[in-house]
């Protein structure tokens, strides 16, 4: 079976959905893998590295995707990609399926089979096919080092003969994947760090990163498999009164706040960042979905007050070269599951196909109220991710 790997047409996408590395391992497996030309240079990837690695490297995408039966994605095919496929081909990669009910009907009517790797099932299993967490992990390195460059102070206390600066003060709101990689990096720093999430299942692991999980009297708003559930007005209103004092005795705030499928909390009001000092620093994580903090711009970086406010979206994008690493190698996990003796076919009763498959054939088969029908399993604590990992 032919893969076809293809440029990236989605302005600002420096990732690549297969490096050299997985190409090989796809070509151990039995595949036949096409590159289109140039399609790792943002990756910093060369055409002759994927030639070295045994790949076929073709000029357009016409030619890429005639005969291929699996096309790894980064950013969602588009119309012009889709009408290149041949009926019958498997593409993998995000969707964002929330939010394209057009671009579902386009693959139905087209005929293609579709799995959408954000709605893959925070199992254990599929812990290595994971671009959640492989891409959070990343940006909440990167939230951190963004906002240490930004600020006009150091992080570390520094004693010297020159006086002593005492250590700067972090606070991530939310405690998933990204902010637990933000507690760590700023811990790395030299921060003093708090956090908060309304899952208190993460005070431990918060804790054990060296940060302090902030005990506000909020009842928890853990829902189904391991996510937070949407919150009500009331419940954010107390939030928001509980952190204004935090907030305001930070110099970095990070906000990872998440609630799947649904517009961001709102966190950090207006008046909350202008009780934070001027050069102090926020760095809006879920800018991308409505923003944490009332003052976000989505895709720019303002000063308000004195506060520089960061609203970078898929941050994961400024570091194409381990973001592409990880992304690939966790579609190629998720091919190999369902690859035996060189043949690739999934199985169609298989949870992980089940929630991801939103498109079967000329069937949508996804539904706003998330995965396929299928409720996500409750996750085992013990396979939250662990730093470094
Ligand atoms: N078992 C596995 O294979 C596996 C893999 C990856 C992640 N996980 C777990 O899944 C969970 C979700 O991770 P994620 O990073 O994708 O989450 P996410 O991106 O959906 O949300 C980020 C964080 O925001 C928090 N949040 C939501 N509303 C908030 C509010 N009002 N105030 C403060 N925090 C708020 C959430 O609880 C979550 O921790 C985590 O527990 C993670 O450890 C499990």
């Amino acid at each position: 079976m032919k893969v076809a790997i293809p440029a990236e047409v989605t302005e600002g996408e420096t990732r690549v959905a297969a490096v050299p590395d997985t190409v090989v391992k796809l070509k151990n497996a039995g595949f036949d893998v096409a590159v289109q030309k140039g399609a790792g240079s943002s990756a910093h990837f060369s055409d002759d590295s994927y030639r070295e690695a045994g790949a076929e490297i073709v000029d357009s995408s016409a030619e890429l995707y005639r005969g291929a039966g699996l096309v790894f994605k980064v950013q969602p095919a588009t119309s012009d990609e889709v009408d290149q496929m041949d009926p019958g081909t498997v593409v993998v990669g995000y969707v964002h399926a929330y939010k394209n009910d057009e671009l579902l009907k386009k693959y139905a009517v087209r005929g293609l089979t579709v799995l959408a790797l954000e709605l893959l099932p925070r199992v254990s299993r599929a812990q290595s096919m994971d671009v959640l967490s492989s891409q959070a992990s990343l940006s909440g390195y990167k939230a951190v080092i963004l906002a240490a460059s930004k600020l006009d102070r150091i992080i570390p206390m520094q004693m010297t003969a020159a006086g002593t600066l005492p250590p700067g003060r972090v606070l991530i709101l939310g405690a998933g994947v990204a902010g637990l990689q933000a507690i760590a990096t700023a811990r790395r720093l030299g921060a003093i760090i708090e956090a908060y999430d309304v899952r208190p299942a993460v005070k431990e692991e918060v804790e054990s990163l060296g940060a302090k999980f902030l005990d506000i009297p909020l009842e928890s708003a853990e829902g189904q498999g391991g996510y937070a559930k949407e919150q009500g007005e009331e419940f954010l209103r107390r939030q928001r009164e509980l952190l204004t004092d935090r907030i305001a005795a930070s110099d970095i705030l990070i906000t990872t706040a998440a609630i799947p499928g649904r517009r961001a909390p709102l966190l950090v009001t207006t008046e909350m960042v202008e009780g934070m000092r001027p050069g102090a620093v926020i760095v809006d994580l879920a800018a991308d979905t409505g923003g944490n903090c009332e003052v976000t711009v989505a895709g720019e970086e303002i000063d308000y007050r004195g506060v520089t406010v960061i609203g970078i979206r898929d941050i994961a994008t400024t570091l194409g070269l381990h973001a592409s690493q990880t992304y690939s190698r966790n579609l190629l996990n998720l091919v190999l599951t369902f690859t035996k003796d060189g043949a690739f076919a999934l199985d169609f009763g298989d949870e992980l196909v089940k929630a991801t498959c939103v498109v079967k054939g000329s069937e949508v088969l996804y539904s706003p109220q998330g995965v396929q029908q299928v409720a996500p399993p409750k996750i085992d604590s013990s396979d939250a991710p662990k730093e470094n990992s």
